[in-house]
């Protein structure tokens, strides 16, 4: 955690803190998620791209330099990386962008079938094209379907990434969608520094292995972290809280989260210039014991 974290002077995102991702890459604990940019769901209407570059403008400028993205966050032409490219590039040196590599769209736009080993190579070219770099700051081995973690080997396809990490095109690589036997097998063959898995403050089912990221110096990065998945969050669950810091249901499912552990990220994702000020604004807020209670921690 940066000391000033509740200065005046620092950024919305600075003052939920910093984690050192990877051991070289300082990130702020509050970073954006550009799922929601190209739509809002895989198959709703395309949004328009002027403001999905405003949205990632203005996250920076209210301190967000951790963005998570995929080459598969895309509808009607308007794809996330491209937008990120044409928003922020020269990227900053700051700025540290995550992708995911594994789904395959389907021609309906929604992924629907997993890349094998000797496709990830291409999948992780299209990343460095869209984004503009010559080398991507982390990917990760996104697998499954959109159930419950768990099942396959991950060792084949992360062995294929390790191997692009080797020739100098990923400085880092994560997992995403798994479970612990996934993650061990993948630590087995190159260093993990990031999970990215479903959690969130009514989806806790991860909490030991946050505790094991967490242990071992790795990210732990929720998707759907404002319940945006299948279970959507409960404002009544959340009202007691919400009403003590005059804050939104959001604001509170962010500040849970950030509660939760030291090495957890979080990337909330909105099209929304609106609700991206509001969800940088949860970086301010601390939770209570009572109010951890409260929720039930
Ligand atoms: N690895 C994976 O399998 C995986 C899966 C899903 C997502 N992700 C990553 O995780 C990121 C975060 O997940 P997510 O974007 O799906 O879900 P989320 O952050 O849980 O929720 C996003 C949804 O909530 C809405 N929203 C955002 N801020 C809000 C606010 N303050 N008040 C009310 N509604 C709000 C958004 O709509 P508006 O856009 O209209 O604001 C959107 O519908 C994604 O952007 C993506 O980078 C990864």
């Amino acid at each position: 955690m940066t000391s000033d974290t509740n200065s005046d002077s620092v950024t919305p995102a600075a003052r939920a803190g910093e984690f050192l991702l990877g051991g070289d890459l300082p990130v702020r604990r509050l970073g954006f998620g550009a799922m929601r940019l190209p739509a809002g769901t895989f198959q709703g209407p395309v949004r328009d791209p002027e403001t999905g570059i405003a949205v990632l403008r203005r996250a920076v400028e209210l301190g967000v330099n951790h963005i998570d993205t995929a080459w598969f966050y895309r509808r009607e032409g308007v794809v996330a990386n491209e937008l990120i490219r044409a928003a922020l590039a020269p990227y900053a040196d700051d700025l540290v962008i995550a992708t995911k590599v594994g789904p395959l769209l389907g021609s309906d736009g929604i992924p629907s079938g997993e890349a094998g080993p000797a496709r990830l190579r291409g999948l992780v070219e299209d990343n460095l094209r869209t984004l503009g770099v010559d080398r991507l700051d982390l990917v990760y081995l996104r697998v499954g379907g959109m159930g419950a973690p768990g099942g396959a080997s991950v060792a084949d396809r992360f062995a294929a990434l390790a191997e692009l990490r080797a020739e100098g095109l990923i400085r880092h690589l994560g997992v995403s969608n798994v479970d612990a036997a996934q993650l061990a097998e993948a630590r087995a063959i190159a260093p993990v520094v990031a999970v990215q898995n479903n959690f969130h403050v009514h989806d806790r089912g991860d909490v030991e292995l946050m505790a094991r990221c967490e242990k071992d110096g790795i990210a732990f990065v929720p998707f759907f972290p404002l319940g945006g998945g299948h279970r959507p969050i409960d404002a009544t669950a959340l009202a007691t809280v919400t009403a003590r810091h005059g804050a939104t249901t959001a604001q509170v499912a962010l500040a849970w989260l950030l509660a939760s552990s030291p090495a957890l990220l979080a990337i909330p994702g909105t099209g929304s210039l609106d609700h991206l000020e509001e969800n940088m604004a949860a970086g301010r807020i601390r939770l209570t014991a009572d109010d951890l209670a409260v929720l039930g921690d």
